[in-house]
């Protein structure tokens, strides 16, 4: 594996989920395969899970890790290819990008988008200029438009929540956009869909007020409703995310506590488990009582982030693609 930056850099997702459940069950199964190799984690952007779970998945593989936060402590870096740099930006990335592939067997980077322009955002020029000019592999930390590790991290926690509580049917998956108090990324929502489409083992409905819409090309194949109640009944999971406007890019057209998920919705599902990728504005995205709950699988949800970075750091150093 070269490359860590959607679900279609996997192969097979249940066959993923099996090796990090795996994980879970004995981390240092692995624990010399990375004896010897570096971990360069790069952050455009702050970080609390992802830093920390990709940290304790590589040394679990025996890997040392280096994070740099270049958006806060490095110089900052032009993106555009034939720029004129006469402005505040130091350094171009093919220039800083190499170097890094020198330093590291594998690269992880994380960026946002500017929410100001989508063509450009959504052609991930970052994460691609990076994957260009390193000459190692890449895993996405989030890009611009995804969060594979958080959804990879998402089907392992539905997985085993099925396996204790199996079904006779297809887990019906709700995705509620939920109000918050600033524009957010798509990333996670985009994600999330892209994943359980070609995960392909629910029935997956997403549930937001008009304007919200998300790119087709990630939601194609979920059942897309207005209506969050009805969406909400007898649901196995609800997903709760907020996210910006796709078509009228990165505007906020409403805030409405009404999307908030609360104990009464809570109660039109089949007594749902609750998952969210945090951090979480409690009560605004999601009340207290559902928080604090017992059909919140969050924590549970952010702790298994481990096993998904350790699942990828692993299948990339097996395959000797690494610098
Ligand atoms: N869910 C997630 O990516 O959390 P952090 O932003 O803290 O890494």
């Amino acid at each position: 594996m070269k490359q860590f930056i959607s679900a279609h850099d996997i192969s097979d997702i249940d066959a993923f989920v099996e090796k990090a459940l795996d994980y879970k069950s004995n981390p240092f199964r692995d624990k010399t395969l990375g004896v010897n190799k570096r971990v360069g984690l790069l952050f455009l952007n702050p970080s609390m899970r992802t830093r920390l779970s990709t940290q304790v998945a590589a040394q679990n593989l025996g890997m040392e890790s280096i994070v740099f936060n270049v958006g806060s402590e490095g110089w900052a870096l032009e993106f555009e290819e034939g720029a004129v740099m006469n402005g505040a930006r130091v350094e171009h990335v093919k220039d800083a990008a190499p170097i890094m592939g020198n330093y590291f067997d594998i690269l992880c980077i994380r960026t946002f988008p500017s929410l100001l322009n989508r063509e450009e955002d959504y052609s991930e020029q970052y994460i691609n200029q990076f994957i260009k000019y390193a000459g190692i592999p890449v895993i996405s930390l989030e890009s611009a438009t995804l969060h594979p590790l958080q959804s990879f991290t998402d089907i392992i926690t539905i997985t085993e929540e099925l396996r204790k509580k199996p079904l006779a049917r297809k887990p019906k998956i709700v995705l509620s956009w939920a109000p918050h108090v600033k524009a957010l990324p798509q990333c996670v929502a985009n994600s999330f869909s892209q994943w359980v489409n070609v995960w392909g083992n629910a029935d997956f409905i997403i549930a937001h007020p008009e304007g919200y819409e998300l790119d087709p090309s990630f939601t194609k194949g979920a059942t897309i409703t207005h209506d969050q109640d009805e969406a909400l009944k007898d649901a196995d999971f609800v997903y709760v995310k907020n996210w910006s406007a796709y078509n009228d890019y990165g505007k906020i057209f409403t805030s409405d506590p009404a999307w908030m998920l609360t104990n009464r919705k809570l109660a039109l599902t089949n007594d749902a488990k609750v998952m969210h990728c945090l951090p979480v504005r409690r009560n605004i995205e999601l009340s207290d009582e559902v928080l604090d709950g017992p059909n919140s699988i969050i924590t549970r949800e952010a702790s298994n982030r481990v096993w998904a970075a350790q699942t990828v750091l692993a299948e990339i150093l097996k395959s000797g693609s690494h610098g």
